[in-house]
């Protein structure tokens, strides 16, 4: 093939990168500033891996004092509006002043140094300033995604042992209220020392441990606490294929400089840049490529809230105009949803501004890419897809700045520092072209430190399938010239709207139903969403079937886990198609959902033999009601 001449440049750092790990990342770790200068670049107690060791720095430091120095002090840090048209724009020196007064009302409240800081709230420019608030202190964040319910904030404040929380009254979705507190109200932890709450509505009343977010009155200086680079910065829970989600935990000097790094090289940020990351901060997405990364770099963000569509589907074209957008990233799902509408809603709007677009969450299929290409990017802007996940920190596959040609539905190269490749079951590296499980083969910075409280989970999960290579969970092919294709999970993680959900936490959500016997849910395409949930279910006895149980059962999984859960269909069956040992057998379950002939399933399952596999299947055709 054509290689275009970055492609040598590329080629030459990425050896480089690659040959000379840790001189490399040393070299990179500049981009951020640091108060004490590391020991030792990386510590490999495998798979325990240590960056930039001894070192000290502050994430608030990083992202606001540094700047204060420069021109950038004025400079736009964000730009906000919601769905009300309301709108807010702060400077880095204005953001500046609000963390550290907002800091100065935390560390009143008693928050130090490695306490955990649940924040519950809406994408706006005070959620920034909680997580950069906390992190000043030294405390540690724990963004809960706003579109959670009760439960899904119990389970973290127990297993993060969080003694504060940070929320507001409400946000708006779709021209509706969406009440926030009564949420947190619902919860009576006494753990919790107090809920600081953003009061929006005007009618808050302080009471108990409720106190309000302060008004801004004057300036006050609060030093950043100084920590080492493996101090954790956040912990963030995301599910996996069994149990509970997960309390994946970052380390803050590799993980800022990770996210900084891979921020420019893939999308070329520059100082004229106005940044437009449309993931909410309770995303790994927007914790890196909201948050941190962009004010790193001292670059101008936007961010919206509220829904892509409303009050109708021009509103984000109307946004990318108004504001001039230069970088607009965002995932396949919400494309999926604009490809729906007439044209006529993008095309009225003059995207002239767009220099480069992005993509993540899953795989872009080659016809919406090319909408993307066409009728956003105006067939002049690099569609820059990314893949990683929230283990991983920041980008791990994705176009380094210049890189052609670009290919629809691949995810490219991989960044400098990044050793991927496609292996076997046994861990053989496999041919071009040939799908396989995508590994990492060497450390780099922005990985995860682990998983809170579960050292033996995170050698499981991530280490133990094949010797010393990390295993995302994804299917992925490469082809001759190098280019990554990502194929989806190879586990049962389900992936609706390019959030990820586990099935044992939708099945325990459905067995709080106490007419329901077992359940097993599964994962099935999805036109808009990738994926939704089809879920089978076997009810107790003398429990009979009608339409106003599945409307239950969908009522709990919302009011449990939340809405960011959809079904596709929910099926009552007699029993559930187990193995010899117990173990359900989702792909069977999966073709029966999506009408396989029996042809296709019977070496679908490792554990059965086929004629079993035959008979569980056709018994659950039979029983569907
Ligand atoms: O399956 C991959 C998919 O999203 C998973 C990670 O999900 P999460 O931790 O929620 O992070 C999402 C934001 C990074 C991956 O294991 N995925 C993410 N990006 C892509 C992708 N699949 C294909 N192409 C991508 N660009």
């Amino acid at each position: 093939m054509y290689y275009y001449p970055y492609v040598n440049r590329y080629i030459e750092f990425y050896n480089y990168s690659i040959n000379n790990l840790e001189d490399f990342w040393a070299y990179q770790a500049n981009i951020i500033p640091w108060f004490r200068r590391w020991d030792k670049v990386l510590e490999d107690n495998h798979p325990f891996y240590k960056w930039f060791v001894g070192g000290l720095l502050n994430a608030s430091y990083v992202c606001l004092d540094q700047h204060l120095e420069t021109y950038r002090k004025d400079k736009v840090a964000f730009y906000w509006e919601n769905e009300l048209g309301e709108r807010e724009t702060v400077s880095y020196y204005e953001l500046y002043n609000r963390v550290n007064y907002f800091s100065k009302f935390l560390q009143d409240l008693g928050v130090k140094k490695g306490d955990v800081v649940l924040i519950y709230m809406p994408l706006v420019i005070d959620a920034i300033v909680a997580m950069l608030s906390v992190v000043r202190l030294g405390a540690i964040h724990n963004v809960v995604f706003s579109g959670f319910s009760k439960n899904a904030i119990l389970g973290r404040i127990e297993d993060s042992k969080a003694k504060f929380i940070i929320t507001a009254t409400h946000t708006y979705r779709r021209g509706k209220k969406v009440d926030l507190l009564s949420v947190i109200k619902e919860i009576n932890v006494d753990s919790i020392q107090n809920i600081v709450v953003l009061d929006r509505s005007g009618d808050f009343k302080e009471e108990g441990k409720y106190v309000k977010w302060p008004t801004y009155k004057e300036f006050v200086y609060v030093p950043p606490v100084p920590v080492e680079s493996t101090h954790p910065l956040f912990v963030l829970y995301t599910s996996g294929t069994t149990g509970k989600p997960k309390g994946i935990v970052h380390s803050t000097g590799g993980y800022l400089v990770y996210v900084a790094s891979t921020l420019r090289w893939a999308f070329n940020v520059d100082n004229d840049s106005i940044w437009w990351c449309t993931a909410d901060i309770g995303w790994i997405t927007g914790h890196s490529y909201v948050v941190y990364a962009p004010l790193a770099l001292g670059i101008t963000s936007f961010i919206y809230e509220g829904a892509p569509d409303y009050p109708d589907p021009s509103k984000w074209w109307s946004l990318i105009e108004k504001y001039k957008i230069t970088e607009f990233y965002t995932s396949p799902t919400a494309l999926r949803m604009f490809m729906k509408y007439d044209l006529k809603y993008v095309l009225d709007h003059d995207l002239s501004s767009l220099r480069m677009l992005g993509s993540v969450g899953e795989p872009i299929n080659p016809e919406v890419w090319e909408w993307f290409y066409v009728n956003i990017g105006r067939s002049k802007c690099p569609i820059i897809d990314t893949w990683w996940q929230t283990e991983t920190g920041g980008f791990m596959i994705a176009p380094f700045i210049g890189i052609l040609p670009l290919k629809p539905g691949f995810a490219s190269l991989p960044l400098p520092g990044v050793l991927v490749d496609v292996v076997d079951e046994q861990g053989n590296s496999l041919p071009p072209n040939t799908k396989g499980y995508i590994v990492v083969k060497s450390p780099w910075p922005g990985m995860m430190m682990g998983i809170l409280n579960d050292d033996e989970k995170y050698k499981e999960v991530y280490w133990s399938k094949f010797e010393k290579m990390y295993y995302p969970g994804d299917y992925a092919i490469r082809t001759e010239d190098g280019y990554f294709q990502l194929l989806g999970r190879a586990d049962e993680v389900i992936k609706i709207a390019g959030h990820r959900i586990g099935t044992f936490e939708v099945e325990s959500a459905i067995l709080e139903n106490d007419f329901v016997a077992e359940a097993a849910v599964v994962g099935v395409p999805d036109e808009v969403r990738g994926e939704v949930v089809a879920a089978f279910v076997t009810l107790k006895q003398g429990v009979s079937v009608n339409e106003e149980l599945k409307q239950k059962i969908i009522g709990k999984v919302r009011e449990i886990i939340g809405p960011v859960v959809v079904f596709s269909s929910i099926f009552f069956v007699d029993k559930l198609p187990k193995t010899r040992s117990g173990k359900i057998m989702r792909r069977l379950l999966k073709a029966v959902v999506l009408g396989k002939e029996l042809g296709d399933i019977t070496t679908l399952e490792e554990e059965a033999s086929v004629e079993e596999v035959k008979k569980a299947y056709e018994e659950v055709k039979r029983s569907i009601v």
